[in-house]
């Protein structure tokens, strides 16, 4: 694969960014860098943003007596203070008001349009302003829709443009079962493929009664559909680069499951119609609860990012985040377990690790203890992190514990070993043992150049213990106990 092209959800700026939104963001980047630090791939694009119009948006800016407009400059930077905050480096962030991404939307829509796939009507039925969707008779549950039970769904009835979806999701069921592109976890795949079968019916795609939105381009009267307008950022963003057609089509496209349906089938569906080629692998995660409740602002328990940060660091943060449940499944966190997992995996494990290995060392000058060779744990974590076939793909939390599990192995032998007891050179061979390694044995190095990914400063600043002319500890402790 000469390129990577990988992408997160466009996320609502109706609110201000929380974990469940970083916990995304963050598996995407530790990918991008994987690929591209780690891997050595010099194409990489990875692409976050933010989902700005629709009445979820303008409903929220009205309450705060702001301008849709306004109310979106505002909040989208939070966005990308977030993930400034946490060391996620996207290579675009795209937002939806984007006048480009505007006008693209609108030149795809007309093309599907004048290839017939789209044709007027009149859609009747109850509209969650929250899932910014018209929900199927089984999502009413008690007149309400599950996933926000404190808003009212509202009955619509308006004359709307459609999608020919029944038609084109024919054509979506074929390409899955043809392999020509993924759904993954299999569960997921499995879900969406039996949806498919019990059939699909026509969904509009224009809006009526929502002004906050982007013409639609042959009836001014109407605007697009927020989700069909936002689906297409994933096209419009590699169309402002300037080399266009390196990027498309995305390669890996991961979201929760809660969004499955759009980027597995709704997707598909307009890229089919539009004759542009498919992304290859579309990945849904799980969703996380914290103590056991859903994050909301109604419970009042919602983190954000910074707080994470604040209290575990940057590097703390990302690895609590990664490392608390399998990437793919349902999880529950807690701080209180996160702060067992720091004490007892950061300060106590890594961090002394580094400390005690430094100390050790400190006499020596680090030139003749350092030698590169090749490093098996990056081709051990490429085998799951990369390939889509293996039943592990994408475990970025197994790729921590198998890092783990090494720091815990050079923390034995160093116990085994006792090099403080030995004469100068039998302590100098031990101490190289633990550096560079054995046939047996990963190297502290080793350990320290495959975290980058995941933990980019500490890397950083590791590696840079070790490589002048004589070992310097950082003046501060890597990761303070709590
Ligand atoms: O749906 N656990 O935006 P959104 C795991 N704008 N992931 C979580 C999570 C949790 N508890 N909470 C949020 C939208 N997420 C649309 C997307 S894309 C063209 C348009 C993450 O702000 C997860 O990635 O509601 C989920 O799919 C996304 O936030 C939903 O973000
Ligand atoms: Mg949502």
């Amino acid at each position: 694969m000469e390129k990577f092209y990988i992408t997160t959800p466009i996320y609502y700026v109706n609110d201000v960014p929380h974990i469940g939104h970083a916990y995304t963001t963050l598996a995407a980047d530790v990918l991008a860098r994987f690929y591209r630090g780690l891997l050595g791939k010099e194409k990489v694009f990875f692409l976050t943003g933010t989902d700005e119009h629709g009445a979820n948006v303008a409903q929220a800016a009205e309450k705060h007596g702001k301008s849709p407009r306004e109310y979106a400059d505002e909040v989208a930077p939070r966005f990308q203070e977030a993930w400034e905050t946490l060391g996620i480096k996207p290579d675009y962030f795209i937002r939806t008001t984007d006048p480009r991404h505007e006008k693209i939307a609108q030149q795809i829509l007309q093309e599907i349009y004048d290839k017939k796939y789209i044709y007027p009507g009149t859609y009747e039925g109850w509209y969650c302003i929250g899932c910014e969707k018209f929900l199927t008779e089984t999502e009413v549950v008690g007149g309400k829709c599950p996933l926000h039970p404190t808003r009212e769904p509202v009955y619509q009835k308006e004359k709307n443009y459609f999608l020919k979806l029944e038609e084109l999701s024919k054509k979506v069921l074929k390409k899955i079962e043809a392999g020509e592109y993924k759904i993954l976890p299999e569960e997921r795949h499995n879900e969406v493929v039996s949806r498919l079968r019990s059939g699909v019916r026509d969904i509009s795609i224009s809006r009526a009664g929502v002004s906050w939105g982007i013409p639609v381009p042959w009836d001014s009267s109407q605007t697009i559909y927020v989700w069909v307008e936002a689906l297409f950022n994933y096209y419009s963003a590699t169309r402002f680069l300037e080399n266009k057609e390196v990027f498309w089509p995305p390669d890996l496209q991961i979201m929760a499951k809660d969004i499955l349906w759009f980027h597995s089938v709704i997707w598909q569906a307009l890229l089919i119609a539009a004759d542009l080629s498919l992304p290859k692998t579309i990945f849904a995660h799980g969703f996380f609860t914290l103590d056991g409740a859903k994050m909301s602002k109604s419970l009042g328990n919602v983190i954000s990012p910074q707080e994470l940060v604040k209290k575990y660091g940057q590097d703390g943060a990302r690895y609590l985040l990664m490392s608390q449940y399998p990437f793919g499944s349902d999880g529950d966190i807690s701080l209180s377990r996160f702060t067992e997992k720091y004490n007892s995996d950061l300060a106590n494990g890594l961090g002394n690790l580094v400390s005690r290995v430094a100390k050790l060392c400190e006499p020596f000058d680090p030139k003749e203890l350092v030698e590169t060779r090749e490093n098996r744990s990056i081709r051990e974590i490429k085998s799951f992190l990369v390939d889509p076939q293996h039943p592990n793909f994408l475990r970025i939390d197994l790729a921590l514990d198998l890092i783990w599990g090494k720091i815990r192995g050079l923390d034995g032998y160093i116990n085994r070993e006792r090099p403080w007891e030995k004469e100068t050179g039998d302590r100098k061979k031990i101490l190289g043992e633990i550096i560079k390694g054995t046939e047996a044995l990963t190297s502290l190095f080793e350990i320290i150049t495959t975290l980058e990914p995941f933990m980019p400063e500490t890397s950083k600043k590791m590696l840079s213990i070790f490589s002048g002319n004589k070992i310097v500890m950082p003046v501060e402790p890597l990761f303070p106990r709590i």
